[in-house]
């Protein structure tokens, strides 16, 4: 029997995919090895020294916490100010310096080599007196995908294998939203007051004096389909806790407002999140809401991420901290921010 020109072809062609198929996957399984077994190491011991500890909650730094906790070798933390002198990179965190130039060690001599940071995981409202900070930093590190040092609340990682995919719990209530500073000017508060004229929405928290417990928290939102992941303000990259934490790791869909629908596509695993500026109306929002919980098949759509996808969140400042290190390697050698106030606010 003869093979014909195009059976051939659509051989080639089979066996063309098969191959590539299998190669993206040896590459894949490589990344995720090296990603989880080699994290970047520096060439040299690196100390990094955390003049004050943000809003003042300290952690213990003795031994080698960044490499005991996180398997970051060379990477030696301190909070001991009298290390300045020795310091590669001193990290300063905007809430402490309120107080302006005072809070920083000016009058001391900076090593020439030495490279100033500045640490800010709030959306730019709230980084007030940046004025006074011209021409002191080398590094920025926030939240924000363009930061030098870029630490977000959470992060998509591809999934290994280890987890099974475990079924989607039934719901006894609609959505929840906890929220301790409510401020009526807020686009959430808006949103809020007009959403709540279609469903119902339990609020707990400060503001609606029903506070929960850290224990109670997740808990409490994983009894709803949908959480309202408001952030406080909308500002380029701020995705915070409330989505990582109170949404993802309770297992309800998360609600959001807050940047673009094309940041949290960016941040967010693929298909796992409801997007408030979406619709035209918050009917239209409600109306969709209530569709998804009344129909099996489109609430299970917004699970369908943890087959491939899974998330991490950051909330210890040493790991934070532990990432410069990571990152040294490719820093920016000669930067200067002489206008820190233009860059928070770009
Ligand atoms: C780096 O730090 C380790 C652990 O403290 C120490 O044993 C080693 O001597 C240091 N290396 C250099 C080059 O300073
Ligand atoms: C959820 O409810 C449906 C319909 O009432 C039921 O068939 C299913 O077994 C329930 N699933 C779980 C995980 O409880
Ligand atoms: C860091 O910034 C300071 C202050 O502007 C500058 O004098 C110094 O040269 C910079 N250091 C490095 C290593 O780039």
């Amino acid at each position: 029997m003869r093979t014909s020109g195009s059976q051939a072809f659509l051989l080639l062609l089979l066996l063309l995919i098969f191959l590539s198929s299998l190669l993206y996957y040896i590459f894949l399984d490589q990344t995720l090895y090296l990603q989880k077994y080699h994290p970047a190491v520096p060439q040299r011991n690196i100390s990094i020294l955390l003049w004050h500890w943000p809003f003042g909650h300290s952690y213990r730094l003795d031994g080698d916490k960044c490499l005991e906790m996180y398997n970051i070798r060379r990477c030696f933390l301190t909070d001991n100010i009298s290390a300045f002198s020795t310091a590669d990179v001193v990290v300063f965190h905007h809430q402490e310096l309120r107080g302006g130039l005072s809070s920083l060690p000016l009058h001391l001599d900076r090593p020439a080599s030495q490279h100033w940071v500045w640490l800010s995981m709030e959306p730019p409202v709230n980084n007030a007196n940046l004025t006074p900070l011209t021409g002191l930093f080398n590094w920025t590190m926030s939240y924000r995908r363009d930061a030098d040092i870029s630490i977000p609340y959470g992060k998509t990682m591809l999934r290994g294998d280890e987890l099974s995919f475990k079924a989607v719990p039934n719901r006894s209530c609609l959505v929840s939203w906890v929220v301790s500073r409510y401020q009526p000017h807020q686009a959430r508060a808006g949103v809020y007051q007009s959403l709540k004229k279609y469903i119902p929405i339990e609020v707990y928290g400060k503001w609606n004096k029903k506070p929960l417990s850290n224990k109670k928290l997740l808990p409490t939102i994983s009894k709803c389909i949908f959480y309202l992941s408001f952030e406080n303000s909308e500002a380029k990259d701020y995705i915070s806790e409330k989505l990582w934490r109170n949404a993802f790791q309770a297992g309800a869909v998360p609600v959001v407002l807050g940047p673009s629908r094309a940041d949290y596509e960016a941040l967010a695993p693929p298909g796992s999140f409801i997007h408030v500026a979406d619709f035209k109306s918050t009917a239209d929002l409600a109306a969709h809401l209530k569709h998804v919980a009344a129909d099996r098949w489109a609430y299970e759509e917004y699970f369908q991420w943890h087959h491939t996808h899974r998330i991490k969140t950051y909330t210890d400042w040493r790991e934070r901290l532990c990432q410069i290190c990571v990152q040294f390697p490719s820093l920016p050698a000669n930067r200067v921010y002489q206008d820190l106030e233009s860059w928070v606010n770009s």
